[in-house]
């Protein structure tokens, strides 16, 4: 829904935007990310129009942004700032309400409006609706920012480090209420921070820019795992995001483990391994002892036991109380999507996807 089509912004002796191109689909939550200076906020003000472009064109829906009057483009398009941005002499409820009543809706939809949005944003209205800005934390005062942003119900959300000013804790807690609301509304949003924490956490698209360029659009999961290039690589700093893992315990993410025994005939397996591409194989005992894949059904054995190849649990399984960083690093080493979760003895108790880890 929103294109920008070979967009370049050239300050006097910089160019801040050099032919940038990317599309964000309705609905999604599209991340700029990149180091200070890249054109993160320039490009999100060439597109609700506070800069000009230079060249290229931007369209929002298929039609190019300077075929519409400004004011439709500001009842679609919302915005909030960095340095929050609110009028000190109003009162939280008239900031919020500052563009409803650009378009005249009435008094009393404007006020039902006001306290919709704080108690979505977990500030209590009868509190917080008449106090001034200077009576509120930077928290506080960010939630407000991003109350107004969405006060006449854009479509579009346009947020330049929103979260900024606010301190790491209270931080986090206003990403995942907001990746919550943003489940909700279903905005189309496009988001800077130059946090890959934040980009990943709440992203369904990232995209990376430096000095201007793009240098990467993706998913937060290929992110990760295929970082284009050097750049990339040390901008996602691995040892951070492994860090982060290393605080979460594996087993709140451990799920039931498809299963059969090595005495099970080969074929018994087949269907569950349709289903899930591959199978744990125990002992009668419940130990783990190896797995099975679409590749060991074509080996022509009798038995689950001798089709699967083996694995030594010592080496490839997690326990209780390991760590999800824990648990990747021995999929990493041993080269396997997901690694069983067993008790001391090496009895399956549910395994570890990456897939999960990733989400995490
Ligand atoms: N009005 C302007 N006049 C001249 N140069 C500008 C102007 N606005 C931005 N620039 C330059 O363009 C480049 C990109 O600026 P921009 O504000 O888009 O960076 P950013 O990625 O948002 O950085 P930060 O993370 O520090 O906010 C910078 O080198 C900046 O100095
Ligand atoms: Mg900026």
């Amino acid at each position: 829904m929103i294109s920008l089509n070979q967009v370049t912004k050239e300050f006097p002796g910089k160019i801040a935007v050099n032919e940038l191109t990317f599309e964000v689909e309705r609905g999604e939550f599209c991340v700029i990310i990149g180091p200070s200076g890249c054109g993160k906020s320039t490009t999100l003000r060439m597109i609700n129009r506070l800069i000009p472009v230079s060249a290229g064109s931007i369209t929002l829906d298929g039609v190019d942004i300077y075929n519409y009057r400004p004011e439709e483009l500001r009842r679609q398009i919302g915005y909030a700032i960095q340095s929050v941005g609110l009028f000190p002499h109003m009162t939280v409820a008239r900031n919020i309400g500052i563009v409803p009543q650009l378009m005249n809706w009435d008094m009393s939809k404007i006020r039902r409006r006001t306290d919709e949005l704080l108690d979505l944003l977990n500030l209590d209205p009868g509190v917080y609706r008449d106090q001034y800005p200077r009576q509120l934390s930077g928290g506080e005062a960010q939630r407000v920012g991003v109350a107004r942003a969405l006060a006449a119900d854009p479509a579009i959300l346009l947020m330049d480090e929103p979260f900024g000013a606010i301190d790491p804790i209270t931080r986090e807690s206003l990403q995942t209420e907001f990746a919550r609301i943003q489940k909700e509304l279903k905005k189309t949003i496009v988001f800077v921070t130059h946090d890959i924490d934040e980009a990943i956490r709440i992203a369904t698209r990232i995209l990376v820019l430096k000095d201007g360029k793009l240098v990467q659009h993706d998913t937060p999961e290929n992110i990760m795992t295929a970082p284009a290039g050097r750049f990339v690589t040390e901008f996602i700093g691995t040892d951070r995001a492994l860090k982060r893992l290393s605080r979460l315990p594996a087993v709140n993410y451990m799920k039931e483990a498809p299963n059969v025994r090595e005495s099970d005939p080969l074929q018994s397996a087949a269907g569950l391994i349709a289903e899930h591409r591959y199978l744990w194989v125990l002992a009668h005992d419940g130990k783990v002892l190896g797995w099975l894949d679409e590749n060991s059904l074509k080996s022509g054995e009798q038995t689950a036991g001798l089709a699967m190849t083996s694995l030594d649990f010592r080496m490839s399984a997690v326990v209780t109380d390991s760590t999800l960083k824990e648990a990747l690093s021995r999929m990493v080493q041993q080269g396997i999507r997901s690694a069983p979760v067993v008790d001391m003895k090496g009895v399956l108790l549910g395994e570890i996807r990456m897939g999960d880890i990733l989400e995490a």
